[in-house]
């Protein structure tokens, strides 16, 4: 079953957020079709695993949790046979647990935020999928996500790492994840965006907005997913 590593060099840069809006949205999907969703985390600071705790997870979210370079191969291996999706969430450095992870990798998931600073770790977790690639002897597909975006506009600088990107054929998603409260608010409380009580209706639009957001990035991986199984 596919894996999906999530993974940037650059902490904070939105991996775990990126991993885990991505477990609640396959799991909704899947939830009446017998479709699991493992979450693996990876990342010794067990962001993704605290969020789990919180309750109210999906059912169909199986968590990984305190998993290390040690174990990292054998988990993915047992998660891979036990359900539908595989979603590695890992820490913000190169490590073995990180080349490990890519190294069995369907797909890897860059998040970057719209900043240069951002785009130039990027551009240094790329080197490390490629090196993940040789050291697997395969080749590794991998995808930059924008994250944080702003709803209302298009930054400068956004447009111009869009192009910086597209030039040196980094792969983009067209979707991004934009900058929502309720993105931070099942950290703070577990659960899904879809789960979320609004006190107003504004709130209610802006949680809205969020799930669709959800299930636009949820279409555009599994679509990615398949463009690579065809290709294998
Ligand atoms: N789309 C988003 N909307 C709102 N807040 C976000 C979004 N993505 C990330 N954040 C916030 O940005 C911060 C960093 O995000 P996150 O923890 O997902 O990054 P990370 O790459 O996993 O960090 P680390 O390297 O520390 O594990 C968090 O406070 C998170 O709530
Ligand atoms: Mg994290």
């Amino acid at each position: 079953m596919p894996v999906v590593v999530f993974a940037s060099s650059k902490g904070g840069a939105g991996k775990t957020t990126a991993c885990v809006v991505l477990a609640c949205e396959l799991a909704r999907q899947g939830q009446d079709k017998n479709i699991g969703v493992s979450l693996v985390d990876a990342d010794p600071n067990q962001h993704s695993a605290a969020w789990a705790k919180h309750g109210d997870t999906p059912k169909n979210i199986q968590l990984f949790q305190e998993v290390n370079e040690n174990n990292i191969l054998d988990v993915i291996e047992q998660a891979r046979e036990q359900t539908s999706f595989v979603l590695v969430d890992l820490e913000g450095v190169a490590s073995s647990a990180v080349i490990g992870a890519v190294s069995r990798a369907d797909l890897v998931i860059i998040p970057s935020q719209p900043s240069q600073n951002d785009a130039k770790e990027a551009a240094r977790t790329i080197k490390t999928i490629k090196y993940g690639a040789r050291v697997a002897n395969r080749n590794i597909p991998f995808c930059v996500l924008f994250t944080r975006l702003s709803a209302a506009i298009v930054t400068k600088t956004g447009k111009a790492l869009f192009a910086e990107f597209d030039k040196a054929g980094v792969d983009i998603f067209e979707c991004s994840l934009i900058d929502r409260e309720a993105f931070r608010s099942i950290f703070s409380f577990g659960g899904t965006v879809n789960g979320l009580e609004a006190d107003s209706r504004s709130a209610r639009r802006s949680i809205e907005k969020a799930a669709e957001n959800a299930r636009l990035y949820a279409e555009e991986v599994k679509q990615r997913l398949m463009a690579v199984m065809r290709a294998d």
